[in-house]
């Protein structure tokens, strides 16, 4: 069965792509590389022993998309490609959202023209905006947006449901939390091409000595410990899941054309937490100081995971310390 994975070559699709290589499907990658190096595929290769096809094309030009159509036979897709920087979006909101929107719909255009019905969409609890209530389980409303970013995936959702309405899609949405961590093999990670603004890659680069110090944006916050509560998920986990999603819709199991899960282990870390545990598990001392808040965070949001658990039969098994572990290994070798 031949997969279309977009953005394959960034850090959750790569992780994805050699979960589906492993379990047998034919994986086609199309990524334009503005956020991700050729050399994955090189990686992936020396996981799982198999080179991935490779399209380098900007799914914002239609016309690609179209050529891509036409030479490739595609059974289903799974769509990460997407800018995702929170802070750049509410500085070049246009960009995101010509970005983020147009490539989702000349994708859906032409999985619609080539008879293509399986969708997996890369989805975020950034949809829901500054939770009523936690832990935020998929019926929670979908708020105002905190970004230009975070409104790209409610549009993008809204776009899917409405195209599954009219029956040519069938798309399921997982609303990641907060994903981290590398593959244990240490060959693939996360390897954006800008300086990383996410709190783990700040704590593995600070302690790397590639950065002077970290700050802990705010410890004023109605938590514990003042500082913001996160759900931290596993790479690897959030990739597992796209494989019982795309066997679901395989399958035919779905109950809706258009369903949402969450993605997250359901446990909220907070920030000095993550500090403290990166510190136990790597016996690095973290050069941190307290600063103010970053505007647009929320004090705190975590999944309530029983929907994707029951239903996807589905859990995350990887625990913080493994997450640390694992992206400070990736961070020593980048
Ligand atoms: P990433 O930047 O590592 O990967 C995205 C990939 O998409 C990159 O390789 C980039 O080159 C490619 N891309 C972007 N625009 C493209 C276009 N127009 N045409 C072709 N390729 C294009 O990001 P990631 O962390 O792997 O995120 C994957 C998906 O998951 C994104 O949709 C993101 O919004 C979503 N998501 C990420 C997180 C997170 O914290 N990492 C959380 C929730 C949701
Ligand atoms: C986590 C916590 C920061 C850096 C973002 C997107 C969200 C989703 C996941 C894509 C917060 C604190 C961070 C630092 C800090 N992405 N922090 N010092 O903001 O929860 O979520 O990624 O869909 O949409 O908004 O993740 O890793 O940036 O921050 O204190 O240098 O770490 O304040 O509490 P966030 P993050």
């Amino acid at each position: 069965m031949n997969v279309l994975v977009t953005g394959g070559t960034g850090y959750i699709g790569s992780h994805t792509v050699v979960e589906l290589q492993q379990k047998g499907y034919d994986v086609f990658i199309v990524d334009n590389l503005c956020n991700s190096h050729l050399g994955v595929i090189d990686a992936i290769e020396a996981i799982t022993g198999i080179k991935p096809h490779f399209s380098k094309i900007d799914l914002c030009n239609a016309a690609s998309v179209k050529d891509f159509f036409v030479r490739n036979r595609i059974d289903a897709i799974v769509h990460f490609a997407a800018l995702k920087a929170v802070g750049e979006s509410v500085e070049q909101p246009l960009k995101y959202y010509h970005n983020n929107i147009t490539s989702l719909i000349n994708l859906c255009q032409y999985a619609g023209e080539f008879s293509v019905k399986d969708f997996i969409f890369s989805s975020s609890c950034a949809v829901y905006g500054e939770p009523d209530y936690v832990p935020v389980d998929e019926k929670h409303p979908v708020k105002k947006a905190q970004s230009p970013y975070g409104a790209t995936k409610q549009i993008c959702e809204r776009i899917l449901s409405d195209i599954a309405v009219t029956g040519a899609l069938s798309t399921i949405s997982l609303r990641y939390f907060n994903p981290s961590g590398a593959h244990p093999s240490v060959l693939i990670g996360e390897l954006p091409l800008s300086e990383p603004n996410n709190l783990v890659p700040v704590i593995t680069r600070t302690a790397a000595g590639k950065r002077k110090e970290m700050v802990v944006f705010g410890n004023d916050y109605d938590t514990p410990d003042g500082t913001c509560i996160r759900d931290y998920i596993h790479v690897k986990d959030i990739a597992v899941a796209h494989i019982s999603a795309l066997e679901r819709l395989r399958e035919k199991k779905n109950k809706e054309r258009f369903e949402v899960f969450n993605l997250g282990t359901g446990r909220g870390y907070s920030v000095l937490e993550v500090i403290s545990c990166f510190e136990k598990v790597t016996g690095k001392k973290l050069n941190y100081r307290i600063g103010t808040r970053r505007e647009g965070d929320v004090s705190k949001v975590y999944s309530d995971n029983k929907l994707s658990n029951a239903v996807l039969n589905w859990k995350a098994t990887e625990p913080l310390e493994q997450m640390l572990l694992s992206a400070w290994e990736w961070e020593q070798k980048i």
